[in-house]
């Protein structure tokens, strides 16, 4: 229930590239991931205290969401916190589709409950909003989010919950050096006043804010993000390897950078890890103080580069 406190890692892991580990999947990132590997990044986090893990029925229609239950298996269910989405566009036509998405989620999961369960987008606030209320009465859901939705539309889903005394907790939006859209249209700024946890997604941008993909070294060619970023590498060099120089100072790396800079402006990042040596990144990440004219620089960097690296499943936040 909600009145349990939402608490969250400083940093949480997505798994939307997951989704697509070797397997037919979506195809979406390109990566070739094995169970083994994905196991000794939850072994990794897990002993590092990165316990939130992110998922969806739409990332690899399922498959990321039963990869993440794998490489989960034994640890005890009270050791690792579950995010997973109802994504409107995939809902059935049963008479409850927000509880068979949930139901089955958890089937994947091999889970009784989430801890944090997000409408994935606004496609209809006032239609998708109100079942998630006798899912929090029951316990099935501990947390409720809302992803990629507007200033209106967060106000309306809580206006929705807040008449069976219930609330939003979190928001789930792309926000990067490069995509700062919540920030201008005030949303970090009522998730602080409201004591909304604000999770920002992208914050790598699919890898191309990384440091290590140039036009030298594109994202995998054929992979949807490539198609993606591939076009815009040759802009962000300055803005990468200012973070990459920022970093050396304390011996991280641009991503940590990167990763820090979320922390730095209040958001809880959810890193789309895969690979174990991105925890030590996010342990790097964890410790960084970036100073305020650092922050700055990196904006101005950010902005001087001038791309709109908004998903073609976002709107504008204003
Ligand atoms: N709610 C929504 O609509 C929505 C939309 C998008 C994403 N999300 C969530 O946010 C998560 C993160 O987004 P994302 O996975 O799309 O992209 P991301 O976190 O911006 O980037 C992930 C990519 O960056 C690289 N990487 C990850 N950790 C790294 C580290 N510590 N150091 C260096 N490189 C690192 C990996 O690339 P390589 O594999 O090439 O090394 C990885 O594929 C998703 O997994 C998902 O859970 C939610």
């Amino acid at each position: 229930m909600t009145s349990n406190a939402l608490t969250v890692p400083a940093v949480a892991l997505g798994t939307w590239a997951w989704g697509d580990s070797g397997q037919p999947g979506d195809g979406y990132f390109g990566s070739r991931l094995s169970q083994s590997v994905l196991r000794e990044v939850v072994e990794k986090a897990q002993s590092n205290g990165f316990t939130l893990w992110d998922t969806a029925v739409a990332y690899g229609m399922g498959r990321s969401e039963t990869v993440l239950a794998q490489a989960l298996a034994g640890y005890d269910r009270s050791e690792y916190q579950l995010s997973t989405k109802f994504t409107p566009q995939l809902a059935g036509d049963g008479a409850d589709p927000v509880a068979d998405m949930l139901e089955q989620s958890l089937e994947r999961l091999g889970a009784d409950y989430v801890d944090l369960f997000w409408i994935h987008n606004p496609a209809d606030v006032a239609r998708w909003t109100p079942p998630l209320i006798p899912l929090l009465e029951s316990g099935k859901i501990k947390h409720v989010g809302v992803s990629n939705h507007t200033m209106e539309q967060i106000a309306l889903a809580d206006r929705i919950l807040g008449e069976a005394g219930l609330r939003v907790e979190a928001v789930q939006n792309h926000f990067s050096l490069l995509y700062r859209g919540s920030e201008r249209a005030g949303i970090l700024d009522y998730c602080r006043e409201h004591d909304v946890r604000f999770f920002s997604y992208m914050v790598l941008e699919q890898g191309a804010l990384t440091g290590r993909y140039n036009p030298a070294n594109p994202l995998p060619e054929g992979s949807s993000r490539a198609a993606v970023y591939n076009g815009i590498l040759h802009r962000l060099g300055a803005l990468t390897d200012r973070m990459g120089a920022i970093g050396a100072d304390r011996g991280a790396s641009a991503a940590d950078v990167a990763t820090a800079w979320a922390i730095a402006k209040g958001t809880t990042p959810i890193i789309g890890v895969t690979k174990a040596g991105h925890i030590d990144g996010l342990v790097r990440a964890r410790g960084i103080e970036l100073a305020d004219v650092e922050i700055a620089e990196l904006e101005a960097l950010a902005d001087a580069a001038d791309v709109d690296t908004r998903g073609w499943w976002e709107h504008e936040m204003q």
